[in-house]
């Protein structure tokens, strides 16, 4: 028996992968996988698959990713990555996933810093499409009482002995019943968008809360500093609204107004990748452009010269997001856009088989530090998630032994308060923003410590503190520049620090160092 926190593309990878060799799992999760952050990805997934003589190759696939994550991920991550992606939209394809196809071959589009065409996409839906086709096969598995499903359940703590993992305690988001699940487990519970809500294009209900219990257990994490800022984004009630890459990928086009003329500055500045260069340093220029003579800073994303067709065929559900939420029309009107957190390439430190430094404890998707470095490709995230669960799912069977699940007879108090959250949350983001200085980060790192010595917290929002201080404290330590951490006082990179950020929580203290990429 294994359990499973996260029923999104990774965490049914994962059951599923298991299921499929009789191996039962608990999938428990704080939303039922319908409504996981999955369901939003838009643009699609990254395989060579070369349908349509793109002259596209696995080694391609593999240098974009490397160069990319600008050399901060272990190269036979990205090797195992790449190398599997061509099967895995295969099998996405047998499950019934509609991939946009023609005469009876793939159409794949361009998607940011990569050279050939090779994202496979569902219209601007892929994320739900293929998360539709996985729920399929998991509901099969739970009618066979192979998989059984704890949706709007939350993980609530954790305990370990000797650095192996007994169980995990889970409550009843409805009901507060308490839960204890015995044996090996799985986290996959997504990013960190809830220390950031309102300023993330993926759902607060990952809010964090898994993590920073790890984190205070002894769990160590990785790469914190890494923040993905996606370049067009737009603020609605909440969130902000991502308008997919797809766009740019199909010919949208950003602009500026300098000196009364529209000025394309990423086909100016960067002409062989234009808009489509990796999300960090469109999202650098766009930031840039503030301190730029004649211009009044706001950026466009003129979609206006796509035709019907590519609207109707390949963007649809993209051109209706705009005109429900903002009132746009895009094949009318160029949209003003700026950059929104996206992406959280830090997070669980995991090794090649996706285990952490607890034993029996894995980590798979965005809630885990692999194989995107210092900035994840667009494409790449779905990818990474199927593949994660997979691995984790095949290696994690060697702890599998029968599970128990028992109802604990007690209430559990500790709750998030509003004010700690909202205060933790301006506090990090004046120090991880897109340009980032000593100043701000040393006042991130100032504050969060004296948050630390207040006596009348709740425990979650202490843990979320610790947490909170390891990002601040990795971004402090990491003194260069490299993909999503640009530094004004560093703004090179340096070979010195072509290292992971590892944080973890002693005595006490947050501790950061820096190891060298792994490759076990
Ligand atoms: O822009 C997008 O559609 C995002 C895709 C991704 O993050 O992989």
């Amino acid at each position: 028996m294994v359990n499973i926190v996260g029923a999104g593309l990774a965490g049914l990878s994962a059951a599923i992968t298991l299921a499929r060799q009789g191996v039962s799992t608990n999938l428990i999760s704080v939303q039922p996988s319908e409504r996981a952050q999955s369901v939003l990805a838009e643009g699609g997934i990254n395989a060579a698959l070369d349908t349509m003589g793109e002259g596209d190759s696995v080694s391609d696939h593999y240098q974009d990713t490397i160069k990319g994550g600008c050399f901060l991920e272990s190269e036979e991550s990205v090797k195992e990555l790449t190398e599997n992606a061509p099967q895995i939209v295969r099998e996405l394809i047998n499950l019934g996933v509609p991939f946009n196809a023609e005469k009876g071959k793939l159409v794949l589009r361009n998607f940011g810093g990569q050279k050939k065409k090779r994202t496979a996409f569902a219209k601007s839906s892929t994320g739900k499409m293929i998360m539709t086709a996985l729920i399929d096969i998991a509901r099969k598995y739970e009618a066979l009482g192979v998989i059984k499903r704890y949706p709007n359940h939350e993980m609530v703590d954790i305990s370990i002995s000797e650095g192996k993992i007994e169980n995990l305690l889970v409550r009843d988001i409805f009901s507060l019943k308490l839960l204890s699940f015995s044996g090996p487990a799985i986290i996959c519970c997504g990013g960190l968008n809830g220390f950031f809500e309102g300023m993330t294009t993926g759902t607060t209900a990952n809010t964090g809360n898994v993590q920073a219990l790890l984190f205070e257990k002894g769990v160590e994490f990785a790469n914190l500093e890494f923040i993905q800022y996606h370049p067009t984004t737009v603020e609605i009630t909440g969130k902000r609204l991502l308008v997919s890459e797809a766009a740019r990928g199909e010919g949208g086009r950003l602009f500026t107004n300098k000196n009364g003329n529209r000025w394309y500055f990423m086909e100016d500045k960067y002409p062989e990748f234009g808009n489509l260069m990796p999300r960090d340093v469109v999202s650098r220029e766009m930031f840039m452009l503030d301190r730029e003579q004649g211009c009044d800073g706001q950026v466009y994303l003129d979609m206006t010269e796509i035709g019907s067709d590519i609207w109707d065929r390949k963007l649809n559900d993209l051109r209706k997001e705009l005109v429900d939420y903002i009132g746009k029309d895009p094949k009318k009107d160029p949209i003003p856009v700026s950059p929104g957190m996206h992406y959280f390439m830090g997070g669980i430190r995991v090794n090649k088989y996706h285990e952490t430094n607890i034993k029996g404890l894995y980590a798979a998707g965005e809630a885990a530090a692999r194989y995107h470095g210092a900035n994840r490709l667009g494409g790449n995230s779905m990818l990474g998630a199927i593949f994660g669960g997979k691995t984790a799912a095949e290696n994690i069977k060697k702890y599998d032994m029968p599970g128990s699940v028992k109802e604990e007879n007690r209430i559990l108090q500790d709750k998030s308060e509003e004010k700690n959250r909202k205060g933790l949350k301006g506090i990090l983001l004046k120090g991880l923003g897109i340009v980032r200085t000593y100043k701000d980060l040393r006042y991130t790192v100032d504050e969060i410590e004296k948050l630390l010595l207040s006596r009348d917290m709740p425990e979650i929002d202490r843990k979320r503190a610790y947490l909170g201080l390891a990002m601040g404290r990795s971004a402090l330590e990491r003194k260069e520049s490299r993909g999503a951490h640009f530094r004004e006082d560093y703004p090179e990179s340096s070979d010195e620090y072509r290292k992971q950020t590892v944080a973890v929580l002693e005595k006490g203290d947050v501790r950061i160092c820096f190891k060298e990429l792994l490759s076990t």
